[in-house]
Formats: structure tokens, C-alpha cells, sequence
């Protein structure tokens, strides 16, 4: 909540900068926490969404997991209080030094993409005189129907083994003997908003378990992966945790001794960010009316990348209202916030909340004009 006594501290500090609401993290947390315990399941937070260290230290606080996508990650995971025997690591192309440094840190499970990359991480492990935990990472070629950017199991994706490999790549594993298969991990994109979706990709992981056991391999780890959306429109309302947990309890089929393990990034961190930009200077156009923030594509790429909808809020007007069109100082005319959409009186100086950025906001953010990145605040901050 951003209340009229914050908005009265941000007018002392220079914009753009991204608040975060920590009381909304924390609340997050907790639900999420309750929710997956009641269930026996672990969540492994994706920091791709958000690694400010201060975020980073008070979801690890919670005792979750990680999921990474790079050495740097797992670092600065491990920094914020998270243990390396919680980390998991994914990504289509792990660097050689990535995975040295990840078997050194004694990571919890790699989550393998290629029969390529499985056969790297043999080597080095074996140059090490170590072995290693894994998870395929499977296409379930599921739709997920969100943004295509953002959808990552459909049969041309790069994400993956597809199901016809699968023969192969178990027996070449066969070979691969610093190599310990645990388990197989899914994920089919982000903000996903329709539960039946969810529903499909646990068919998906029945039909799979079938076949695992069909050639005697036991796994002990059920990795969903991410993906539960946000309501980008309701920035004060949580994920459902709740049904989309229940969905995984009573779909997914665990056999004994197995555990399912959850990685979600937006659904955590999304609601607990806005950022918070000033108005430059209000310039008629022949349709419409720009209002100018100093905020840019540079500060929060996802409407520019994904024609992602924020919601936009005037903080200091209550102005009459009109239409504007909110956009960056960027020299791209993707930098675009938002078009004709309804604000009080805006002027000069008027301080803009672009609502639900905690996810892939600050963590995206670039230099591009050569811009300063944006800073961040937390309440008792500011
Ligand atoms: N696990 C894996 C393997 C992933 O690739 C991702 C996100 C997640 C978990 C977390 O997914 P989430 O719960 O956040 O949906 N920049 C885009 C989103 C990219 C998501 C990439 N992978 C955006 O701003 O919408």
C-alpha cells in the first residue's frame, strides 16, 4: 500500500527509483510458506524475478529454496542466506566455468536441458572427482496461452528434452557416471493465468511418470517449475496460491518417497514493487497527450518487450481527469508505458507509480542512453 504519508517522503527523493513494500513480501511469504508446507511441497524462489539483496535476504528467510540461471545467481543467492543445498540450476547454456563453480558450491541439483550439456557436466564433475545430482528438464509441449516471449513448451521452444529423445538420453546416461538422475522438472512459461493450463501439465507428468517406471527409474524430485500469474490489475491482491497449490495436490500423482518442488518468481516478488518516476514535461500531441516520466524502457522493459499493462497511478493529482499517454524519455518509440489511459490532471513534477514491478522490473533493468539504473527503496528507508 502506498499511503499518503510514503507518498509524502517519496517527493524528497530523486526518481526513478523502485519502492518495495516489504510488509507485502512478507505477507506473500508467508501464505506461500503455510500453503506449501500444508502440502509437503518446496519452493525454490526464481531469482531472475528479483535479486536486490534486500529481497533476495527476506525471501531466504523463509527457508525456500533457489532457482538459478547462472553462476551470479547461485552467488548472490548463497550471499542473501539461502543454502547451496536448496540451490537448483537451470538454463539452456551453462558455461563451463557456471558449472564448475555450481559443483564446487555442492548445488542441489542441476536441471539438464540437452544430452550435450549432461555430457559437459559429466566431465567436469569427473575431472573433480565429483558426482552429481540432476533433473532432466522436459518439453511437456503444453500451451501455456500467455505472452509467446513468455511461453516455453511448445515443440519448436529451446527449452527442454523433447519426449521423443527421451529413449536416448537415458541410455546414454547409462554412460555418463558422475550422473545421479533424481528428477524430471517442467516449465512451460510465465503469467499464466489459467489454471487449466496447470491442470494439463500435470496430465503431462502422470503420463511421464508412466514411462519412468515403465524402465525402472525412480525419482525422488517433481520439479513444476514457475509460472502462476499475476493480477497486473489489482496490484493490492496476491497470487492464488491457494488453488494453484491445491491444483498440484490433487493432480500431480507422487509416488512414494518423491517430493514436488515449486519455482516461482513473479507470483512472489510481483506485487511487492512499483516504480516510482516524475513528470518531466506534458507535451501535446495531434491525437493525445504525453505525459513524459523520467522512468524509461531502461527501468522497466516489460511493456516496451511484452506490451506488458501496468497499472498507472497519478499519486500527487486529483485533478480532473483526462487521457494520456504515458511514456519514457528513451530514444525508442517502444518506450511507451501505457496509451491513452485515464489520469487525473498531470503535470509537471507530479510523482507516477507504475504498480506490480517487483518481477523482472529491477532485475531487467539496463543502461541503454546511458542511463543510471534505477535505485531502489524500502520503507524504512525512505
Ligand atoms: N523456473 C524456470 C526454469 C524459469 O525459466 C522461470 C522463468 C521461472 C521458474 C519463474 O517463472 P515465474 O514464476 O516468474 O513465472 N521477463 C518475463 C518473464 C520471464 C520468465 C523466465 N523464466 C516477464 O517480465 O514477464
Amino acid at each position: 500500500m502506498i499511503t499518503e504519508e510514503i507518498i509524502s517522503k517519496f517527493k524528497e527523493h530523486p526518481t526513478p527509483f523502485y519502492y518495495y513494500d516489504l510488509d507485502t513480501l512478507h505477507s506473500v511469504c508467508e501464505t506461500v510458506r503455510t500453503e506449501s508446507e500444508k502440502r509437503g511441497f518446496r519452493i525454490h524462489y526464481a531469482v531472475k524475478a528479483n535479486f536486490n539483496p534486500r529481497i533476495l535476504r527476506t525471501i531466504a528467510s523463509y527457508g525456500f529454496g533457489a532457482d538459478c540461471v547462472s553462476y551470479n545467481e547461485i552467488e548472490s543467492a548463497v550471499n542473501a542466506g539461502f543454502s547451496p543445498e536448496n540451490v537448483v540450476f537451470a538454463g539452456v547454456g551453462k558455461t563451463d566455468r557456471d558449472i564448475e563453480k555450481a559443483l564446487d558450491m555442492g548445488i542441489l541439483c542441476f536441471n539438464c536441458e540437452s544430452v550435450a550439456e549432461m555430457e559437459v557436466i559429466d566431465s567436469i564433475a569427473g575431472r573433480k572427482g565429483k558426482t552429481t545430482t540432476i533433473a532432466l528438464r522436459i518439453n511437456p509441449y503444453i500451451e501455456a496461452h500467455t505472452h509467446k516471449y513468455i511461453t516455453t513448451a511448445i515443440p519448436e521452444s529451446k527449452f527442454g528434452i523433447n519426449t521423443w529423445e527421451l529413449d536416448e538420453v537415458i541410455d546414454h546416461l547409462a554412460s555418463l557416471k558422475n550422473l545421479d538422475l533424481k528428477g524430471i522438472h517442467f516449465h512451460i512459461g510465465s503469467q499464466i493465468t489459467k489454471m487449466s493450463v496447470f491442470k494439463s501439465l500435470c496430465s503431462r507428468i502422470n503420463e511421464l511418470q508412466d514411462w519412468f517406471s515403465s524402465h525402472n527409474i525412480n525419482l525422488e524430485i517433481i520439479n513444476v517449475g514457475g509460472g502462476l500469474g499475476i493480477d497486473y490489475s489489482e496490484p493490492d491482491k496476491p497470487a492464488k496460491f491457494e488453488e494453484y497449490f491445491s491444483l498440484l495436490k490433487e493432480f500431480v500423482r507422487l509416488r512414494p518417497g518423491q517430493r514436488l518442488h515449486i519455482e516461482p518468481g513473479r507470483s512472489i516478488v510481483g506485487q511487492c514493487g512499483s516504480l516510482i518516476s516524475r513528470v518531466l514535461f506534458i507535451k501535446k500531441g495531434s491525437n493525445t497527450t504525453f505525459a513524459i516520466i523520467d522512468a524509461g524502457m531502461t527501468d522497466l522493459i516489460r511493456p516496451a518487450l511484452y506490451q506488458a499493462v501496468h497499472k498507472i497511478e497519478n499519486l500527487t493529482s486529483d485533478g480532473i481527469k483526462g487521457r494520456y499517454d504515458v511514456v519514457g524519455p528513451v530514444c525508442e518509440s517502444a518506450d511507451t508505458f501505457a496509451k491513452l489511459i485515464e489520469l487525473p490532471e498531470t503535470r509537471r513534477g507530479d510523482l507516477i507509480a507504475i504498480r506490480s514491478a517487483g518481477a523482472y522490473g529491477e532485475s531487467m533493468a539496463s543502461r541503454y542512453n546511458l542511463r543510471d539504473l534505477p535505485g531502489s527503496l524500502f520503507q524504512d528507508e525512505l
